[in-house]
């Protein structure tokens, strides 16, 4: 998640650079680049022949029509992404999004086969208050209810367990926070019959930490922001 930090011209560098690693990074692993709006196309186009997958970071609960500075999932289907991030909390909290905003975005990620990349996870405040368990039951609710209703229990998705106060702040969460995050959303997802997700974690990763995280048997991958920015950093990450 390179979030708004890569110029084209950066993220196309990236790409180009690195290409022939980037192709040996994903035979160990499925790497999804989520870069700006305006650089998805630049992205795409160096890495179209490479299993490299490309992401949106966001797109609106609308399907099209007067939502200015709005871009539809369809728009970044059209533009070659085959996942979108949706309910990060840095838009939870600059644009006061709220769980049926996320419900709403997700619905149109899954109405468009994308695959959306679920962010979920507690405030400081939250989990000192003992509701981290209530807040992710808050906020797989609408999705699960939806996919159930809809009878899309098999559509593949993400959930990015994502603690607020563990994102860019280089504060990790402990192994024992994270599967009893992780084994909550687990039996959540499992009570629903969704069949087809992958569970990953997201907050301060790095070369440092990453090891000991590997070792929590039912993490599938990470949600990584600020190390991605940095090729050799990111190859440590999936290699290690
Ligand atoms: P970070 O960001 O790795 O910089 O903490 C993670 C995220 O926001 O998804």
């Amino acid at each position: 998640n390179w979030k708004m930090n890569q110029s084209i011209k950066s993220s196309i560098d990236f790409v180009k650079e690195n290409y022939n690693d980037l192709l040996e990074l994903t035979k160990k692993s499925s790497i999804i680049i989520c870069p700006s709006f305006p650089a998805i196309p630049f992205v795409l186009q160096e890495i179209q022949k490479s299993d490299l997958d490309i992401g949106g970071q966001t797109c609106s609960p609308f399907e099209q029509g007067p939502y200015t500075g709005q871009v539809s999932a369809s728009m970044l289907s059209e533009a070659g992404c085959s996942f979108c991030i949706v309910g990060h909390s840095e838009q939870r909290a600059f644009l006061k999004q709220n769980d049926d905003d996320v419900s709403l975005q997700a619905e149109q990620i899954f109405k468009e086969k994308l695959i959306p990349i679920l962010c979920i996870g507690e405030t400081l405040k939250e989990r000192n208050e003992k509701k981290v368990k209530k807040i992710i039951e808050k906020q797989l609710l609408g999705i699960c209810n939806f996919l159930k209703k809809t009878k899309n229990t098999e559509s593949p998705i993400c959930i990015a367990y994502e603690p607020v106060w563990a994102i860019g702040t280089g504060k990790i969460a402990s192994n024992k926070e994270i599967e009893e995050a992780i084994e909550f959303i687990d039996t959540f997802l499992k009570k629903y019959k969704i069949k087809n997700y992958a569970l990953m974690y997201g907050g301060s990763i790095n070369s440092s930490n990453v090891k000991k995280i590997k070792k929590i048997k039912k993490i599938d991958g990470f949600l990584i922001g600020n190390a991605s920015l940095d090729f050799q950093e990111l190859k440590k990450i999936v290699l290690s």
